[in-house]
């Protein structure tokens, strides 16, 4: 098979984003990224109004990436959708979408795992961006997902430790929520925590064995905290916002940071990577950055538009499929419940 000339096409509908992405030979032509601005103010993902927003978007993201991409449908070589983990509604509009597409054009179609793709996103050739070497270990970390996975190959991974509860994109967004912030509050407490004191309060980390890691008591914390403290001053979130994001944030950092430093220790892996929603965080991206000179580590932090949900990461793993000849069969349904390792 000659691998010279690929371009795959990426559709990405997991949750609330809607995603086109065209790679050629690993490289990114196009990463078209529709938003869904409906879930603000219910406070989270609504699936029934997610998978009707992707139906209205998915035509015209992919209409989009294609033309960005400088070319037309038909020099596509294969289809990669998520085929899951995800909100089956929203899963089914992209599935449905590649399966015709690819059968109208009559090119393989491959299915991708959205947390492989998270951690395949390192592969895609960018100019100034490394690529881990194997074994590496990738800690991902998102608002469905929160796990340390060993990556021996493209596809063969192995978690070595997740949450047993909550995921950490869930404790930025949950205590956010506590403070009356909008979802998805991730991104709005690492802004406000840039001008806050992380020292300011503190929070209590959890004891969870070996490599876990466990996020509803510290929300539990953050919750009965604030409650104290407003009752004593009603205006104390108001007063105090810049503080208390720095403070929950640096906690939550200190909790990762705690579990990648056991991780390296049992492992004796040095190829750190993160992947998913929260690797857009700031101070993770300080922090690991950081621990290349502290305890010489080499760090994979990818770049901003392929750390939340993108179709490019799932472009990039459809590619490597490609080139592995891993094609799926027409018959592939959409699956909910995925783990990294299937
Ligand atoms: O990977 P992703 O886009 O979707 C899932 O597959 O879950 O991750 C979304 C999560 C949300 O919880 C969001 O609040 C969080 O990533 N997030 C952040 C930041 N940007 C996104 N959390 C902390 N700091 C950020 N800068
Ligand atoms: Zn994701």
């Amino acid at each position: 098979m000659s691998t010279k000339n690929i371009y795959i096409l990426g559709i990405e509908s997991s949750c609330d984003d809607t995603s086109a992405s065209v790679i050629y030979n690993g490289k990114v032509l196009s990463n078209v990224v529709a938003n869904q601005e409906v879930h603000a103010k219910y406070g989270g993902v609504v699936p029934e109004l997610a998978s009707r927003a992707h139906q209205q978007n998915i035509v015209p993201v992919v209409q989009q990436a294609i033309e960005q991409a400088g070319i037309t449908k038909h020099d596509l070589n294969a289809i990669a959708f998520t085929r899951g983990p995800g909100l089956m509604g929203s899963l089914l509009v992209g599935t449905s979408f590649a399966k015709s597409l690819a059968l109208g054009l009559n090119i393989p179609l491959i299915d991708v795992n959205h947390m492989q793709a998270h951690i395949l996103a390192h592969f895609i050739e960018e100019e100034g961006c490394k690529t881990p070497p194997f074994p590496f270990v990738c800690l991902t970390i998102s608002g469905g997902h929160t796990q340390i996975v060993k990556i021996t190959n493209h596809f063969e991974m192995e978690i070595l430790g997740e949450t047993i509860d909550d995921a950490v994109g869930e404790a930025f967004d949950k205590s956010a929520k506590i403070l009356g912030l909008p979802y998805p509050g991730g991104p709005l407490i690492d802004k406000y925590a840039q001008l806050g004191n992380p020292k300011t309060f503190k929070f209590t980390k959890p004891k969870v064995g070996d490599l876990d890691f466990s996020f509803s008591g510290l929300k539990t914390g953050i919750l009965y905290f604030i409650r104290k403290q407003e009752k004593e001053n009603p205006d104390f979130i108001k007063e105090h916002l810049n503080d208390i994001c720095a403070s929950i944030q640096y906690t939550i950092i200190e909790i990762l940071m705690d579990k990648l430093k056991n991780t390296v220790k049992q492992t004796d892996i040095k190829h750190i990577a993160i992947a998913g929603g929260v690797s857009a965080n700031s101070e993770i991206r300080k922090r690991l950055t950081l621990a290349e000179k502290h305890w010489k580590w080499t760090t994979y932090i990818p770049k901003f538009e392929y750390t939340t949900d993108n179709a490019a990461m799932i472009a990039i793993a459809g590619y490597l499929k490609y080139l592995n000849g891993t094609y799926s069969d027409i018959s592939v349904t959409a699956q909910a419940r995925l783990k990294v390792t299937e």
